[in-house]
């Protein structure tokens, strides 16, 4: 089993790599693969709202790491998305990925359990952790919990070496991503997942 991790900061190895990293060695401690995808510091474009990913279930901008992402994501059995906090949200370029990373392509990751992981200076941690739940609960994802919201605090990976509680948070959060995929990969044969009704849309419109 193999859980993705995205790193939505603009530093390869910064704060939140630090975060993520602890979660990936307690997914390792629990038999569990991982991988850390950096979504880099070159801009990514918002969603256009062109629906051209409706036909071929990739999004139409091939220049950035919205189709990777996709693809991985696609292929992972778990996903945790972490980021940095600016102003008590997750950052402009990972929303504009995540945008495109779920509209019109969430039911591949249905069933999938996945997490938000932030990390702040000092405020604004569940804020941006509420925002990023958004996209797994319009997408039927199981939302990994931990002992307390996930974040970790430091302006730079030393500091956060030194949020204990933090680290620890992250640590409870991949027991519990690992006993969740454990949990789904025993019961798939005896419990299917469920079937979804046809969908309805009403945009109030009477
Ligand atoms: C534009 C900007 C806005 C920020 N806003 C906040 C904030 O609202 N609250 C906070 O505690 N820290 C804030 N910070 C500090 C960052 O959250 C912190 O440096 C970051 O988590 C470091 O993570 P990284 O090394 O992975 O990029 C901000 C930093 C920047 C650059």
């Amino acid at each position: 089993m193999q859980v993705l991790l995205i790193n939505g900061s603009p530093h390869k190895y910064g704060s939140t790599y630090r975060a993520l990293s602890e979660v990936a060695r307690q997914l390792e401690a629990e038999s569990i693969g991982s991988e850390i995808f950096h979504i880099g510091s070159d801009p990514i474009r918002d969603c256009t709202g062109c629906f051209g990913c409706e036909e071929t279930g990739y999004c139409v901008f091939d220049d950035d790491p919205v189709n990777t992402c996709i693809d991985l994501a696609r292929k992972a059995d778990g996903l945790v998305v972490g980021c940095p906090v600016y102003y008590a949200g997750p950052t402009a370029s990972l929303c504009a990925l995540l945008d495109r990373m779920f509209f019109l392509k969430s039911t591949a990751y249905a069933y999938k359990p996945a997490a938000a992981v932030v990390n702040c200076r000092r405020g604004g941690a569940s804020a941006a952790f509420d925002r990023l739940n958004k996209y797994f609960t319009i997408s039927n994802m199981p939302v990994v919990p931990s002992q307390y919201w996930n974040a970790t605090h430091g302006l730079n990976p030393e500091e956060v070496e030194q949020d204990l509680e933090g680290l620890q948070v992250m640590r409870t959060l991949a027991r519990n991503m690992a006993w969740l995929l454990k949990c789904i990969d025993v019961a798939r044969e005896r419990v299917p997942f469920p079937e979804p009704e046809p969908r309805l849309r009403t945009n109030f419109i009477r």
